[in-house]
C-alpha cells in the first residue's frame, strides 16, 4: 500500500512568490506535501529530472460552447476546449454563462452546467455574462446567482445584441459592490465604432482590415476611462478585460495609483499579433478578427510593460474559436464585410507557451510573473485561491511538467481544438508543458490525453473575501499589489 497516490521528485517548484526544488506529494486529489526527499512512496511516481513544475493554468477568459452576441456558435464544445487548454497546461476554466436578452439568467446557468458536465476534462467555474439587467435579474436572480458561487459577470459596453447603458452598469456594478462579485468589463465606446464603421462601408471599405480601423484606439481609450468612472462613482472593483492599448493602459494605471481598486487583463493576441495580419487578400483576414483588434509593435511593447510592472494582473486567452467559414467567421463568404465577421480568436492551448517564450525565455517577465499572470492572479481575482493558482499543501493537486528547452513549431494540426486554423501557424516556440496533473490525475503524458469526458468539476467562486465587500480592500486583492513594482492599495 503507497503512502501517497502521486509523487513528482526532483522538481523545480515555481509559485509567483518563491521558488523551491525538491518533491511535491499527492493524495486524494491534493497536495499533501511539498519538501526535499519525501519519504514515503507513492502508488506513482514521476521524476520531473530538475524541470520546472508550474500551477495549472487558470484560464479566466474563455468561451466554450456560447453563442455569440450575434448568434455564432463557437467551434469548441467543452470538450474539445478543455482538452486543448490541458495540452497546453491550464487545469482550470472560466467560460461564461451567456444571457442573451429576455432569458432568465438562472435557466442560462442551468443550461451551461449541463452542456459542460459531461464533456469538461479539467475544472471550470462560470462567470455570467450580463445582457439584461432587468428587475427580476438584479433584485432575485443575481443576488442569488452570487450566493451559488457565481461571483463575477461580465458587461459590454459595445455590440448591439450585448451591450448596456451607462445607467445599465451602474445598476450591476452597485449590486456587485452590494453582494460580493467582481464586474468584468468590455470597454469600447459603441457610437464610435458604429459611427466609423457606417462611414467605412459607406466608401466601399468592407475589407477584415477595416475592422482594425473601425475599432479604434480611441474607443478602447474612452470606454476605459468611463468605466473606471462609473466604478468610481459607486466604489465598485472591476476588471477591464482584454486591454490592448497605450491610452487604455495609462489611464489604469493612474486609477491604480490613485488607490482604486480597478484591474486588468490583456491577452496573447495584443503581444504577438498586429492590425497588419488582418490585411490579407478576400475575407482571410477574419481569422486575426477580434474586438479589441490587434493594434501595433507599441503597443505591444506597452502591453509588455504594464505586464511587468504589474499594472495588468491577468493573461487570459480569450479564446472564442470560430471556424474559418460561413457558420463561424464569415456568414456570408467571400462577401461577408468586417461588421459581420465573428469577433475572437483562438488561444486557448497557445497561451501558456506563448507568454512563457516570448515572456520568461526573452527575459521580458520573470518565472514568478509568468505563474501570477497565467494562474495565482486568475485564482485570487475570481474566488479559486488557493484552491487553485498554486503549489501548495492543502491545494489542489494541479501543476504541469514543463520543457524549458522544448522547441515547438506552431501548427494547428497539432493542437487539441476544433477551429480549423490557429492565428499562431508558423510561430518558433521555446518551452511547452509536456505532463499535465489536474487534482492528482495524470491527464497529458507523452502527447497523450489521459482524462476521462466529464472528469472535470464545476467550482463554485467565493467572492475574494466573502466576509467583506469587495468595495474595500481584501487581504488577496491587497496580495495581488505585491506582483508589481508598487502596491496597488
Ligand atoms: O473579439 C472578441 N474578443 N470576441 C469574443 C467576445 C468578447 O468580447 O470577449
Ligand atoms: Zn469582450
Ligand atoms: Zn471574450
Amino acid at each position: 500500500m503507497s503512502d501517497y497516490d502521486l509523487i513528482v521528485r526532483n522538481a523545480r517548484i515555481v509559485n509567483e512568490d518563491r521558488e523551491t526544488e525538491g518533491d511535491i506529494a499527492v493524495k486524494d486529489s491534493r497536495i499533501t506535501a511539498i519538501g526535499p526527499a519525501i519519504r514515503g512512496s507513492g502508488a506513482r511516481e514521476i521524476d520531473a529530472g530538475a524541470k520546472l513544475v508550474l500551477p495549472g493554468g487558470v484560464d479566466s477568459h474563455v468561451h466554450i460552447e456560447q453563442q455569440s452576441g450575434m448568434g455564432v456558435m463557437c467551434a469548441d464544445d467543452f470538450y474539445t476546449g478543455t482538452v486543448s487548454a490541458a495540452f497546453g497546461g491550464t487545469t482550470t476554466v472560466i467560460p461564461f454563462a451567456a444571457q442573451h436578452r429576455g432569458m432568465s439568467l438562472r435557466k442560462v446557468v442551468e443550461e451551461y452546467h449541463a452542456a459542460a458536465t459531461p464533456k469538461a476534462v479539467i475544472d471550470y467555474a462560470f462567470h455570467l455574462i450580463v445582457s439584461d439587467p432587468t428587475p427580476q435579474v438584479l433584485g432575485q436572480e443575481l443576488p442569488a446567482l452570487i450566493k451559488d458561487g457565481y461571483t463575477s459577470f461580465k458587461v459590454y459596453m459595445t455590440y448591439e445584441a450585448l451591450k448596456l447603458s451607462d445607467y445599465q452598469i451602474l445598476d450591476v456594478l452597485a449590486l456587485a459592490t452590494r453582494e460580493g462579485a467582481l464586474v468584468m468589463v468590455h470597454a469600447e465606446n459603441h457610437d464610435i465604432i458604429q459611427w466609423l464603421a457606417h462611414h467605412l462601408v459607406g466608401q466601399g471599405h468592407v475589407a477584415p482590415k477595416f475592422h482594425a480601423v473601425a475599432h479604434a484606439r480611441i474607443a478602447e481609450a474612452e470606454a476605459t476611462n468611463r468605466a473606471i468612472a462609473l466604478a468610481r462613482l459607486v466604489d465598485a472593483p472591476i476588471l477591464i478585460v482584454h486591454m490592448s492599448e497605450i491610452e487604455a493602459i495609462e489611464t489604469l494605471r493612474q486609477a491604480q495609483r490613485r488607490g482604486l481598486k480597478i484591474f486588468g487583463e490583456t491577452c496573447p493576441q495584443y503581444i504577438a499579433l498586429t492590425a497588419d495580419e488582418l490585411d490579407k487578400p478576400g475575407v482571410e483576414g477574419a481569422m486575426w478578427c477580434c474586438s479589441p483588434p490587434p493594434r501595433d509593435a507599441e503597443a505591444q511593447e506597452a502591453v509588455w510593460a504594464a505586464l511587468k510592472d504589474g499594472t495588468l494582473q491577468t493573461f487570459s486567452s480569450d479564446h472564442a474559436p470560430y471556424q474559418f467559414n460561413e457558420k463561424g467567421k464569415i456568414p456570408k463568404g467571400e462577401k461577408t464585410t468586417f461588421k459581420e465577421m465573428a469577433n475572437g480568436v483562438p488561444g486557448i492551448e497557445i497561451r501558456l507557451p506563448l507568454l512563457f517564450s516570448e515572456g520568461v525565455q526573452k527575459g521580458r517577465i520573470t518565472l514568478q510573473q509568468f505563474v501570477a499572470l497565467t494562474a495565482t492572479n486568475h485564482a485570487r481575482l475570481y474566488g479559486l485561491y488557493p484552491r487553485k493558482g498554486t503549489i501548495a499543501v492543502g491545494s489542489d493537486a494541479d501543476f504541469a511538467i514543463w520543457d524549458a528547452d522544448k522547441d515547438v513549431t506552431v501548427r494547428w494540426k497539432d493542437l487539441h481544438d476544433n477551429v480549423g486554423y490557429t492565428p499562431y501557424e508558423g510561430r518558433e516556440i521555446k518551452g511547452w508543458p509536456i505532463t499535465v496533473v489536474s487534482r492528482g490525475r495524470v491527464i497529458v503524458e507523452n502527447g497523450k490525453l489521459h482524462a476521462a469526458r466529464g472528469s472535470g468539476q464545476f467550482l463554485p467562486c467565493a467572492s475574494p473575501d466573502s466576509s467583506k465587500p469587495l468595495g474595500r480592500a481584501t487581504p488577496e486583492l491587497q496580495a495581488m499589489g505585491r506582483l508589481g513594482a508598487r502596491p496597488l492599495f
